[in-house]
């Protein structure tokens, strides 16, 4: 059998503008990655409410794979584009890091300096002031100049609407599609409409968000141009064409050079993948550490989702082993799974025992809906049923000294690696504290009947806090082990290795 062990290899122009650009290119590298919105959450087949390709998706469960729907994107359009998912994603989170960043700086300011007076409201009158402002543009005309001191009343509610409503949704929306999120607080993702909701939701923010941008520093350009760049760039003072032309060149160029800037930045983390991944998740996984590392699955606690959410249908990542890949699982599944072993090991102090199916029924057995989310974007909900990670790797005895992470390895081979050479057998690794939650087991049965072939039967392990690249199907074996950096190209996971995602998969 091929193994993962020990094969290490060598191996506006303003900042909010800026982080807002970053955070939807990002964002439509993961979009590409499954260019289709659901409101549902079993994700069936021609029940999209919106969808970017043309491919039409075969009724049949396990037979396409969320891969396959993927999308090679321009990297001037996405960041970085060409199928990058992963890179993607760690853009997505350093973006928007610095996002919230500088939005918490900005809206501290406006109130620390009482210049929130010049942006929200304070009487009803703006309601009626902005209806006329619209039928004004609405008519092709502009508003007087006497309106914009220091903004309009439509101006007004655009940037409070955006600051203290369209900005915290694309937040929540956000931080929703996170599998720790929703472990830890199944009522608020239910409000949601479940995790295609908060997607879906998401989507729109970031279309308004993006809509708000173009139409704003476009109306810049047509609504007393000179006043308003003037103003922008040096805060204020006389309106002359000299300074006018000053102002519009600075403007101009920031843009260009915040353009230039985003589309270099794809070319650099194309250029080596495996340094952009470096950099960008060292960054975001100190936002992990803070927000989501300590929340913990409720577990039994959870009485929102029930049996009633089950979904009538699942997608898949990766397809069954084939006869290439493990005739032992071939042929165990063609006998009823009649002697497929999996293996549980001390790789430390190599040590291990050899389990079958049924013993695993015999060890204490754990029940519980949950929603599976992959990093693509699709989600299913489902009664797993199993045994907890803890309790499996307890038929070694004690914890063994040193043991520091589990590695769980599949019968299956990586779908892609990473530069293309051989594909290695699946494998992920997990902490100790994300292995000891409620919701991490080694699952037996969904749904009450024996998992299906192309979900991972005849067990694999459900670790509910984290994305599915960090579950692994047709499990082969359990590992305790001291350091990840041993193993594969020491990332701790396939999808680490090869699709360069971020060890920690809890967003
Ligand atoms: C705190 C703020 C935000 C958080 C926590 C957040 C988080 C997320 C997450 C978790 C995803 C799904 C990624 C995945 O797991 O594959 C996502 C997708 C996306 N985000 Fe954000 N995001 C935030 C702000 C923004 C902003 C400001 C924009 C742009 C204006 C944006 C645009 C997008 C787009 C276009 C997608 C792809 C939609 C999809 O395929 O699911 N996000 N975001």
């Amino acid at each position: 059998m091929p193994s993962t062990t020990k094969s290490r290899r060598p191996t506006g122009w303003s900042p909010a503008g800026y982080t807002t650009i970053r955070g939807t290119t990002s964002g439509i590298e993961m979009l590409s990655s499954l260019p289709r919105l659901w409101w549902r959450n079993e994700c069936a087949p021609k029940t999209e409410w919106l969808k970017f390709t043309r491919r039409e998706l075969p009724d049949e469960e396990g037979v396409y794979t969320s891969l396959m729907d993927e999308k090679s994107v321009s990297p001037i359009l996405s960041l970085p584009g060409r199928e990058n998912i992963g890179l993607g994603r760690h853009w997505h989170g350093l973006s928007v890091m610095l996002w919230v960043l500088n939005g918490i700086v900005y809206v501290t300011l406006l109130f620390a300096t009482g210049l929130w007076r010049r942006i929200i409201p304070t009487s009803w009158d703006v309601f009626g002031e902005a209806w006329e402002s619209l039928k004004t543009y609405l008519s092709l005309d502009v508003p007087d100049i006497s309106h914009f001191q220091p903004y309009d009343s439509l101006q007004m509610l655009g940037y409070t609407f955006v600051i203290f409503v369209l900005a915290p949704f694309l937040m929540l929306t956000g931080v929703a599609m996170s599998p720790a999120i929703r472990n830890r607080f199944p009522r608020l993702i239910k409000l949601l409409g479940g995790h295609q909701g908060a997607r879906s939701l998401h989507f729109i923010c970031m279309v308004l968000f993006a809509g708000f941008i173009v139409v704003h520093v476009s109306l810049v350009f047509l609504v007393h141009r000179e006043h308003n760049v003037i103003h922008m760039v040096f805060g204020g003072g006389e309106v002359t064409s000299a300074r006018a032309a000053q102002a519009l060149v600075i403007v101009v160029v920031t843009i260009v050079a915040v353009v230039v800037f985003w589309i270099a930045l794809s070319y650099w983390s194309l250029a080596d993948r495996a340094r952009a991944q470096r950099f960008t998740a060292a960054f975001t996984e100190i936002g992990r550490k803070i927000f989501l590392n300590r929340l913990r699955p409720l577990g039994a606690a959870n009485t929102v989702d029930t049996d009633a959410d089950v979904s009538k249908f699942h997608w898949t990542n990766g397809l069954p082993p084939t006869e290439e890949e493990s005739t032992v699982w071939v042929k165990a599944r063609d006998n009823n799974w009649e002697g497929l072993t999996i293996t549980v090991r001390d790789d430390i102090n190599d040590v291990e025992k050899v389990l079958s199916v049924d013993d695993l029924k015999k060890l204490p057995r754990h029940s519980y809906v949950a929603t599976h989310t992959c990093m693509q974007g699709w989600s299913a909900t489902s009664r797993w049923t199993g045994v907890r990670l803890t309790d499996v790797m307890e038929v070694l005895g004690p914890r063994p000294e040193g043991a520091r992470y589990l590695l769980a390895e599949s019968y299956g081979l990586a779908q892609k690696m990473y530069d293309n050479r051989p594909r290695e057998p699946f494998y992920a690794c997990i902490d100790l504290d994300t292995m000891a939650e409620a919701t991490s087991i080694l699952a037996y049965e969904r749904n009450g009947h024996e998992i299906e072939d192309y979900l991972g039967g005849p067990a694999r392990t459900r670790v509910e806090s984290n994305h599915g690249y960090k579950h692994v199907k047709w499990i082969s074996r359990l590992m305790w082990i001291h350091d990840f950096a041993d193993y594969g190209d020491g990332r701790g996971g396939t999808h680490e290795d090869s699709a360069l995602q971020a060890f920690n998969g809890r967003i």
